[in-house]
């Protein structure tokens, strides 16, 4: 009896094993990407942008974007108007990291707030004292603590020779975006509206300088905001 019932163990277990044994089978070619059990969760099902899907709330399966959406616009940053100043600060930078690029952005590309916005000063004020006052200097000369200590043997420019004077406002977001030779670039710390106020800052401490320097220009410039 005893006997008997092993038998019948042996054989189940035989039977049970067979599946397995042809499963590891279908492995050996190399080509076998394994079984899928989750089918469904493992293979989303792809939709048409806009096919009908009754269950959606707008009846379709993209649904159709909030009202007051600013529609992407392809080289548009190059015409910034004031009206236009959100749809401007969410568009990508859109010159590429050339000569020809840097040179575009001189005359190109525009500043989309004013020196004379004492929110936006401050704000860049903020952003230039964390990032770039170590070099540049807090007062913008480029005597920051890191080149006065000796530690960085690359001349930061003092904002206030003439060349960085004349420096379009393009030129200055262009180089803080991609980096300029020693210096590099703010894109990855900065959004595009902060590098815009850091720049805006920067052009804030030329026009007080400049104010200094030709007391009857004082009326371009905005007080100091320390
Ligand atoms: C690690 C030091 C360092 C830091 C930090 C730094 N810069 Fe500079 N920056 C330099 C050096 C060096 C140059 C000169 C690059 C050259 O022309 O070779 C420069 C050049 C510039 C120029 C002139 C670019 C041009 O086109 O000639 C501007 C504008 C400028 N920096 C702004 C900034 C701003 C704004 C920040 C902060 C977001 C910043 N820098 C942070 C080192 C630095």
């Amino acid at each position: 009896m005893k006997m008997v019932a092993s038998k019948y163990i042996k054989t189940a277990v035989v039977i049970t094993a067979l599946p397995l044994v042809f499963a590891s089978c279908k492995k050996a070619g190399g080509e076998y990407t394994g079984d899928s059990y989750t089918w469904d969760m493992n293979y989303s099902r792809a939709y048409e942008t806009y096919s009908m899907m009754p269950d959606m709330p707008n009846g379709m399966s993209a649904i159709t974007p909030v009202d007051g959406t600013v529609p992407y616009v392809g080289n548009a940053i190059a015409g910034v108007k004031s009206d236009s100043l959100t749809m401007a600060l969410n568009l990508p930078y859109q010159l590429p990291n050339t000569p020809e690029g840097y040179n575009r952005a001189a005359l190109e590309v525009k500043n989309p707030f004013s020196i004379n916005d004492k929110e936006v000063v401050a704000e860049g004020k903020h952003f230039y004292d964390i990032y770039c006052a170590v070099c540049h200097g807090a007062a913008g000369d480029g005597k920051g603590f890191i080149v006065t200590e000796g530690k960085y043997t690359a001349m930061p420019p003092n904002y206030f020779d003439p060349v960085y004077m004349a420096m379009t406002e393009g030129t200055m977001f262009h180089s803080v975006t991609y980096g300029r030779n020693a210096m590099q670039p703010y894109s990855y710390a900065l959004s595009k509206e902060e590098r815009w106020k850091v720049v805006t800052y920067v052009k804030h401490l030329q026009a007080e300088y400049a104010s200094k320097q030709a007391p009857s220009a004082a009326s371009d410039t905005t007080a100091s905001i320390k």
